[in-house]
């Protein structure tokens, strides 16, 4: 069994991915441990996927959706890999593009009855006045298409007109993208990892994620709070509340059409209202950190190796055979 993980230079992390180097040498370790011949590639061109592709590996691990070439292409892994015969884990491309586009697949929820916040999209200047804006304050800015945190923070809460214009401003200027404009959820947050078995039963880890609170009173994970692991993660004990936020994040992965594995955000209102935030479907995997892994073991004491593991089982199970079926190996015959 030979296996290939692939990942790229993407020390920015504006998207979502298994993270640093450090967490890819993690799930390398951890495959190492369990027993398979694996080899980490860092690629950077169309020659380095090329020559992975040329190895025929059993199973090709995607620590990050795509990677960027010099003349500024993206390569979609899962395309890619998907076009050259070779199998890879994870979702297909146009399942990952809900990933990468938090409106596609709040869009695509919503209309299949899942609650996901009121949202409008807005850039500098689009609108004059508080009146003109399709939802009411107070409000919650983010870029849709960064990951990690990154451009959230106390400002991302908005409350009037100047607020909602500077910030609109500050996201449109750094990530250059139409700025996601959501209703204010004041509720608590959670975060569901899920792990597709190969005979399709789910293995789901539901947490509740605490931030500490700012000093204007917010909990909010933002770049900051996540990059100092400053969040509180806890077991949920209300089961109430616990069937409710799994319920939506089963719905929301199978309605999706997630496969292998991924990680539903979930943020409620004071009203007791739970909605669908973002798929991360190649999640973190930050050894002692990130939150699929600290969510497996949080909810279900597995470790980190026993976590890789499950991911990588249905990946596993689509390995084609290398002797064809009719072949007869036994020497009696
Ligand atoms: N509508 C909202 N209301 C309140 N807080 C929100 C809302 N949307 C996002 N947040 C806060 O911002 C954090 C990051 O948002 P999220 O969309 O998950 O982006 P990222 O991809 O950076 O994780 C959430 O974990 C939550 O704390
Ligand atoms: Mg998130």
């Amino acid at each position: 069994m030979q296996i290939e993980i692939v990942t790229t230079q993407n020390e920015n992390l504006n998207e979502t991915g298994f993270g640093t180097l450090k967490a890819c040498l993690s799930v390398f370790d951890s495959i190492e441990r369990i027993g398979y011949d694996v080899k980490l590639n860092i690629c950077k061109s169309k020659r380095d996927l090329e020559g992975i592709v040329k190895k025929k590996p059993d199973l090709v691990i995607l620590a990050v959706k795509y990677i960027s070439l010099q003349n500024g292409n993206n390569v979609w892994l899962s395309e890619y890999f998907s076009r050259h015969g070779i199998n890879f884990t994870g979702s297909s491309r146009d399942v990952l593009r809900f990933d990468s586009n938090k409106i596609s697949a709040k869009l695509y929820l919503s209309n299949k009855g899942i609650k996901t916040a009121k949202y409008f999209t807005a850039i500098p200047e689009q609108y004059r006045c508080a009146s003109e804006l399709p939802v009411k304050f107070p409000l919650f800015l983010k870029p849709t298409d960064a990951a990690n945190g990154n451009g959230i923070d106390d400002f991302s809460f908005v409350t009037n007109f100047s607020e909602f214009e500077s910030k609109v401003l500050s996201l449109h200027n750094r990530f250059s993208t139409t700025i996601l404009a959501e209703e204010y959820l004041d509720g608590r947050e959670f975060t569901v990892s899920i792990i597709n078995k190969p005979n399709n039963e789910l293995i789901i880890s539901p947490i509740e994620i605490v931030p500490p609170e700012s000093k204007n009173g917010l909990r909010i994970l933002g770049q900051k709070v996540k990059n100092d692991d400053s969040e509180e993660l806890k077991l949920i004990e209300d089961d109430e509340v616990k069937n409710k936020v799994i319920n939506l994040a089963i719905n929301s992965f199978l309605t999706l059409g997630v496969r292998d594995f991924g990680r539903i955000d979930i943020r409620a209102n004071k009203a007791g209202d739970y909605f669908f935030i973002e798929a991360n479907l190649v999640p973190g995997m930050t050894y002692g950190s990130s939150y699929f892994p600290k969510s497996c073991e949080i909810e279900r004491a597995l470790t980190y190796d026993e976590v890789i593991q499950l991911m990588l089982e249905s990946g596993l199970s689509r390995t084609k055979p290398k002797i064809p079926p009719n072949n007869c190996i036994n020497a009696d015959c």
